[in-house]
Order: structure tokens, then sequence, then C-alpha cells
């Protein structure tokens, strides 16, 4: 057993099954052992590392800043951060101009939560419609409007009470829940950890409008769709709806641990000073960050390439003809493919076998979130290790 292993096998929390090799570095679409093996990333940090690993423009871009300044609190001004937000009310859909920066995607939908519910301090709505199947986090207000009641026994006491969990992509559902008490609805535009359920184009154009005939604000967590992963800048553009409040995080920063809130002037203008606030977030190092990320996604058109890359794979893997292949879901490069069985050991078999390495997305899903970087020749080397694995697996 590699010796790190070992190591953080007696000093880690041993909240994470740690996988049996130890990687020391990344670049591009691939991860590296010390000892020179080589695995095609297909999970990227669980969708974190869009431009791959270690990018220059990402490296130069922290470089650069952790020589000028790398902890700023967000009550002074700096030109990074505040080029990080005028690039994100750019990308970001018309009305969404003003963004708060968190650290992390539980801690943008913990924001967007406060948000909501200060949106409606006078007229005291308190109730959160979210979706079945959902995942929006695991700290106590996120972990409440996470679906998967493993995640949350343990902590029921401590979550937010009132929410109510709608069947995703059947909009009879929120209304049924809806009422004069619901504040806001939080959904993913593709349940990615729920096993990768796009939303039908009707879901989310019906529930914007039912939203906004019942003014109840409309949060999008974008978390995991977000940042290009899709085929767009923001899974929503797919939609051609504007949610009142966006969250993202895992890409943002292309690795470097960050996420923001964006939503409009008149929402955030009911948040008050001192209601909410972050030491980490905001600084000048995570805004060097999203810069050169979302430079380089426009600049390299990864978006159009995500897009292009995803259709191609779902394309290929539906020849598949597998009778192990239940279904094939997707938008961009956040793909499913829903096996017979658990996934487990076609993901072992593709790590161990093929150098490939996949996520699971609940039992049965194989999910694959590459880089957004990826080319034909990489989708191909996950495909066959995929034809492989459906082949030799017993
Ligand atoms: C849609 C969504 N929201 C929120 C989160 C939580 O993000 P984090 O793990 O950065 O707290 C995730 C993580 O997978 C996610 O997929």
């Amino acid at each position: 057993m590699d010796k790190s292993i070992e190591i953080e096998k007696k000093y880690g929390s041993g909240l994470y099954s740690l996988k049996p090799f130890q990687i020391e570095r990344g670049e591009g679409v691939y991860l590296y052992t010390d000892d020179g093996e080589r695995y095609l990333d297909f999970m990227s940090g669980h969708g974190v590392a869009c431009l791959g690993h270690s990018h220059p423009n990402l490296v130069n871009a922290l470089n650069k800043q952790a020589k000028k300044i790398i902890t700023l609190h967000s009550s002074y001004s700096t030109e990074i951060r505040a080029k990080f937000m005028e690039l994100m009310s750019e990308i970001t859909p018309k009305n969404l101009t003003k963004t708060f920066m968190v650290n992390s995607g539980t801690e943008a939908v913990e924001c967007a939560l406060k948000l909501a519910l200060a949106n409606n301090r006078k007229i005291k709505r308190p109730n959160i419609i979210a979706m079945k199947r959902s995942f929006h986090g695991r700290t106590l207000g996120s972990l409440g409007l996470t679906f998967n009641p493993k995640y949350k026994q343990a902590f029921k006491n401590a979550l937010y009470p009132q929410i109510k969990f709608a069947r995703f992509n059947q909009i009879d559902s929120v209304r049924e829940l809806c009422n004069e008490n619901t504040v806001a609805v939080i959904t993913e535009l593709v349940q990615g950890e729920g096993g990768v359920y796009p939303a039908t184009l009707d879901f989310a154009q019906e529930l914007r409008e039912l939203c906004s005939e019942k003014e109840i604000l409309f949060i999008a967590d974008e978390v995991q769709t977000g940042m290009g992963r899709c085929g767009k800048m923001f899974a929503c553009q797919h939609y051609n709806i504007v949610p009142d409040i966006l969250c993202t995080a895992k890409g943002t920063g292309g690795g470097f641990p960050m996420g923001t809130v964006v939503s409009s002037p008149e929402i955030w203008y009911n948040l008050k000073k001192g209601e909410h606030a972050s030491t980490f977030g905001g600084n000048p190092l995570a805004a060097a960050a999203g810069v050169a990320t979302i430079r380089t996604l426009l600049d390299d058109k990864l978006p159009e390439n995500a897009g292009k890359m995803g259709k191609m794979i779902i394309d290929d893997l539906s020849k598949l003809n597998s009778e192990m292949i239940r279904e094939i879901r997707g938008l961009g490069l956040l793909i499913g493919l829903q096996l017979r069985s658990r996934a487990g050991s076609y993901l072992r078999y593709c790590a161990m076998k093929e150098k490939t390495l996949f996520l699971p997305a609940g039992l049965s899903v194989l999910r694959m979130l590459p880089p957004l970087i990826i080319n034909s020749d990489h989708a191909n080397i996950a495909i066959q290790a995929i034809k492989n694995a459906l082949q030799r697996v017993k």
C-alpha cells in the first residue's frame, strides 16, 4: 500500500473510502501516480477541474496574484475581485448582476437560502420546495434541501423544518405543494448526485412561470451544471429561463475552492449588512482563479466543446447495445449511464484495468464529469473502457 494512504487512514477522519493508489500530480486530462502510472480523469475532482489539471492560465494567474496579495477581507476593495464580479455579471443571464463570493457549493446554497428567507421577512412565508432526488450540500441548511434520507437521518432535528419535496420533472407535483406560504423553489437543472436526470424543457419553463405567477423565488443550483459543464455557460440557458438566484461552485475557480451566489440588486437589497458574510469568501487568490477560469472558458470556447463532446459520447454510448445498460442520460459533459446492476464493480474495473476514472451517481449510475478540454481521442478511450467493462465485468 502506498505510504500516504496508510498515513491518511491513520490520521484522517475516516469519512472517505480511499482508493488503492496515490496521485502525485495532474496535467490536462490525466492524473499521475508517483511511479508514473497515468489515469484518464473523467471525474475532474467531482466536476471541479473544468480546465483540466494545472492549466497554465490558472497556474500563472495564481502565481501572479500570490505575489501581489493572497488575502484581503471583502470589506476592502481590490482590482482582481472587482474584475471577477464584473465578469460574473457578464456571463450570467440578464438581471443577475450582483455576486457574493463563497468557498464551496454548500455555502452557496446556504447563502441562497438566507437570501430567499430575508426577502420574505415582512410577509413571513417560511416554506421552501425542493425536489426529490436533489443534492444541495451537507451543511445543516443545505442538507435540509438535499433529498436522500441516508445523508440526513442522523441530523433530522437540526434541519430547517419547512421543506417539502416535489417530484422532479412533474410540474403538478410542485403546484400541489405551492401555497401562499411558499417563499422559494430550489432545483438543479440536471440532477447530478441523484443520478444525472436533466430537467425537461417543459418542466423548467413551467416552473419558471409558476414561480413568477406566485411571486416565489426560483433558485437554480448550478453548482454542478454551471461554468460550461452542460454545453452553455449555465444550464438555465438551455431552457431559456432566468432564475432569481443562481448558485455556482465546483468549476468556478477551475480547481480553486470557490463558488458564488448571483442575483439581482432588488433581491440582494433585502439581505442586510451583517446578516451574511464570509472571512475567506472573495479572497483575491480565488478571484484570480475565477477570472482565469472564465476567460479560458470563453477564449477556448469550452462550453461549446462540452456540448459537442457530450453529444458524441452519448451518441456512441447509445450504439453500444449492451443489455447491461438501462438508460443513458445527460447534458453536455454531465453524463450518466444507468446500469442494470450496481456501478461499483464497473468503476473499479475501469480504474484498475483501463486506467480510466469515472464516478458513481447513486448505486447504479456510472457518471462522467470530465474536464471540458477533452477531445474526441479522450472520449474514445473512455467509451472503449466502458465497452470493455460491460463485456468483462461479471
Ligand atoms: C448541485 C450541487 N449542489 C451543492 C453541492 C455541494 O457542493 P460542495 O461539496 O462544494 O459543498 C453539490 C456537490 O456535489 C452539488 O452537486
